[in-house]
């Protein structure tokens, strides 16, 4: 392997959020922090020197985003995901988070009705819950190890309050890839009802082989026009301190409307080291992003093993993409305090708690894998070590 995934990175007190906010989360600073969605590896180097070369210019004024910017964004997805967009498609936004909070405001109004699917990234809860949009649930099913969307009940739901629905492809925390049909039966429901799909695909570039992300706006041009894709670098090539994101809409009715919110709020400046460092990444980051896939995958399968040879209450539900691995505590027979308290106290381990990610979450944890393998041995070592404690009665 030409890049190096091994080499533990120190990273407390650089202001890294996953490092030195565990006092704040976890109430103590010496769990193994495998939450937050950022890497444990370097940046790549062709990123890394891309933003000196862009610092030996020392003037760092109001930037605003250049054509090689949208040239980046336009091949990457061309070669990537065989998705063929245009530049004037191409929305700025700082994050997804704020691009999801800012689509509500601009497209929806207070009492609307916005569908998500639990258990899902938490901040869609608060981007519907925060500007006085009504929050509708339509949890996913899990059955034998795997999760389904519910497409039945989602009908159940539809009434004509619904005028804006949250889809997470691949989705966090379950990792599901979503298939073309679900995606297509999804669409026509929603197309049907002129609800607005809000397609948040910020992990898929993140994807296990023998599974494939399909853009959702690139099933159709009809499809496209009520879909709104959010996508970013950052998860990819862990540039999160970046602040950088874009959307695709090619409906320009809509694309004129998120402009607007973003120009109202001022927040569609960007900044030039957020360009330069994606520029870099799209169009340096093949090589490297399949080596980091080969690495993470090899993670998977020594968190898979590890778990069935020596932790067998604890499951993963097998993801089709992402380092966020969300796994099935149940059988652990621990109340939803109570394992949160073993994870943290027992085993010293800062992981994400289910009941976060919403409805259907109780009973399990999310681990990011995304680390050297010694971190992640080190962390079931712990865990091993703690069930037995468990199981014994030591504790
Ligand atoms: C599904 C999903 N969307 C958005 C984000 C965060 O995006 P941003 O940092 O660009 O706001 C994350 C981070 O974990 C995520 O998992």
């Amino acid at each position: 392997m030409k890049y190096d995934f091994d080499t533990p990175v120190a990273r407390e007190n650089t202001s890294s959020a996953k490092y030195d906010l565990r006092k704040e989360i976890f109430g103590r600073s010496d769990v193994i922090p495998l939450w937050l969605a950022d890497m444990d590896f370097q940046t790549p180097g062709f990123i890394i020197e891309a933003l000196k070369r862009r610092l030996q210019h020392e003037i760092l004024g109001y930037s605003f985003p250049p054509d090689s910017f949208y040239d980046a964004i336009i091949n990457w997805n061309r070669r990537r995901h065989e998705w063929v967009i245009k530049k004037e498609w191409i929305g700025f936004s700082p994050g997804v988070v704020p691009a999801l909070n800012l689509l509500v405001m601009a497209l929806t109004k207070p009492g609307d009705k916005i569908i998500v699917q639990p258990p899902v990234y938490f901040p869609f809860f608060s981007a519907v819950e925060n500007h006085g949009r009504i929050l509708v649930n339509n949890p996913l099913y899990y059955d034998q190890g795997e999760y389904r969307m519910d497409l039945k009940q989602l009908v159940l739901c539809l009434d004509d309050k619904v005028t804006m629905i949250f889809l997470c492809n691949p989705h966090n925390p379950t990792g599901n890839v979503w298939e073309k049909e679900v995606l297509m039966e999804l669409a026509n429901l929603c197309a049907e009802r002129n609800i607005i799909m809000v397609s948040d695909e910020i992990h898929s570039d993140l994807i296990y082989p023998r599974y494939r992300h399909i853009p959702l706006a690139s099933l159709s041009s009809a499809i496209a026009g009520h879909t709104i894709t959010c996508l970013a670098p950052s998860k990819t090539f862990n540039l999160a301190g970046l602040s950088t994101s874009y959307l695709v809409i090619s409906n320009p009715e809509l694309k004129k409307k998120y402009d607007a919110m973003l120009d109202l709020v001022h927040v569609g400046a960007g900044n030039i080291f957020g360009f330069t460092a994606l520029e870099a990444a799209y169009n340096e980051g093949d090589e490297w992003l399949e080596q980091l896939m080969e690495y993470i995958g090899d993670n998977l399968r020594f968190l898979t093993d590890f778990l069935r040879e020596y932790i067998p209450p604890i499951k993963v539900v097998k993801p089709a993409a992402t380092y966020m691995v969300w796994l099935d505590c149940r059988e652990m027979g621990l109340g939803v305090k109570e394992l949160r308290d073993f994870m943290i106290h027992k085993a010293g381990l800062g992981l994400s708690d289910g009941p976060l990610f919403g409805q259907g979450g109780e009973g399990f944890q999310r681990i990011n894998i995304a680390c050297p393998r010694a971190t992640l041995e080190k962390a079931l070592c712990r865990l091993q070590d703690a069930v037995k404690k468990k199981v014994s009665g030591i504790q």
